[in-house]
């Protein structure tokens, strides 16, 4: 699994250009799937069909988001210098002293134009990529062209770090239940979504074109357990959080009791989530067609949108565990 997950965050896809990561997810997939398809909007749909189909059937869709934040160029100066315009959420904090990698290959590094408030984290204006260039003539990359950054993933015991842990470790999580369910009485649509990090568009589609019964986005969620952190109560290594709020959803409370009770009575860990800020695919299966129940698993995750988020492999098993165990059983929402 640790090396599946290595392949996976060494991969560079950010929104709207996903094609290598579904190269990839798609080669692990497809010998599990009774179907397999790509959406006009590129999320890969990997259709598990019910052992025995049965009144007891539900169509679940299962949202895992295989885009990554990123970087387009938006200008190249008289001398080289490139400026960019952000995919999805990069902060000035983490940009700074970073490298990035283009889907070309080119790697440049991230300087910032003379700012005197040292002790703040200049904004993403005053920050530009040098990929070695003196001229736009000689510059390797143009404007439209796309990068991520570039950071090996690393294992620090039971903790893991690597860039786009969000949402990779997501995609993970999905494709190790899918290998691992032997039997299920529904229909489970696997779905490996793009563009969630610029609003959640790949799942808004793809939850319309397969009109689920209850939809489970998996996700990170920030970590609360470093010093001064904002008061939430996700940690590394207690297990999966069930999610029951964030700033995009109100997960159903149906929902949020059968994944309680369910951990429970297999004796998973597990931690409820209230998330101050953020969303995921959740939002977009909750809210399609006439609605959709739904809910999310999360992965407590440091560092989120930094070159270096950070989890607990426990937290990856657990979650995995706490997926099979949803989809092998039939589901009583009360
Ligand atoms: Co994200
Ligand atoms: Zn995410």
């Amino acid at each position: 699994m640790k090396k599946l997950l290595k392949q996976l965050t060494e991969t560079f896809a950010p929104s709207g250009y996903e094609d290598e990561i579904r190269k990839l997810v798609r080669a692990e997939v497809e010998p599990l799937a009774d179907e397999i398809q790509v959406d006009a909007l590129g999320s890969l749909i990997v259709r598990k069909k019910p052992t025995k189909p049965s009144k007891a059937s539900k169509k679940i869709m299962i949202a895992a988001h295989m885009d990554e934040i990123g970087l387009m160029v938006s200008h190249v100066d008289e001398r080289g210098f490139v400026r960019f315009s952000p995919i999805g959420g990069v902060f000035g904090k983490y940009v700074h002293g970073g490298r990035v990698r283009f889907l070309n290959g080119v790697q440049g590094v991230i300087g910032y134009d003379r700012f005197d408030k040292t002790h703040e984290a200049p904004p993403l204006d005053k920050v530009f990529i040098d990929v070695g260039a003196t001229s736009p003539k000689d510059c390797p990359v143009k404007v439209g062209d796309v990068a991520a950054f570039d950071r090996p993933f690393i294992e620090m015991g039971d903790r893991l770090v690597a860039k786009s842990m969000d949402d990779r470790v997501g995609v993970l999580v999905a494709i190790e239940a899918l290998r691992a369910l032997q039997s299920t009485p529904h229909d489970v649509y696997f779905v490996f979504t793009t563009q969630e990090e610029v609003g959640v568009r790949g799942a808004t589609t793809s939850a319309f074109g397969i009109d689920p019964d209850l939809g489970i986005a998996l996700d990170v969620t920030p970590a609360a357990d470093t010093p001064d952190a904002a008061k939430m109560a996700m940690a590394l290594g207690k297990g999966p959080c069930i999610k029951i709020k964030d700033a995009g959803a109100l997960s159903d409370p149906r929902v949020v009791q059968w994944m309680i009770r369910t951990a429970e009575k297999n004796n998973i860990p597990y931690q409820r989530e209230v998330l101050l800020f953020g969303g995921t695919d959740a939002r977009a299966m909750q809210s399609a067609r006439a609605g959709v129940p739904a809910g999310c698993i999360s992965v407590a995750t440091r560092y989120v949108h930094s070159p270096s988020e950070m989890v607990d492999y426990a937290d990856v098993q657990n979650s995995v565990k706490l997926l099979i165990a949803l989809l092998r059983a039939p589901i009583d929402l009360e």
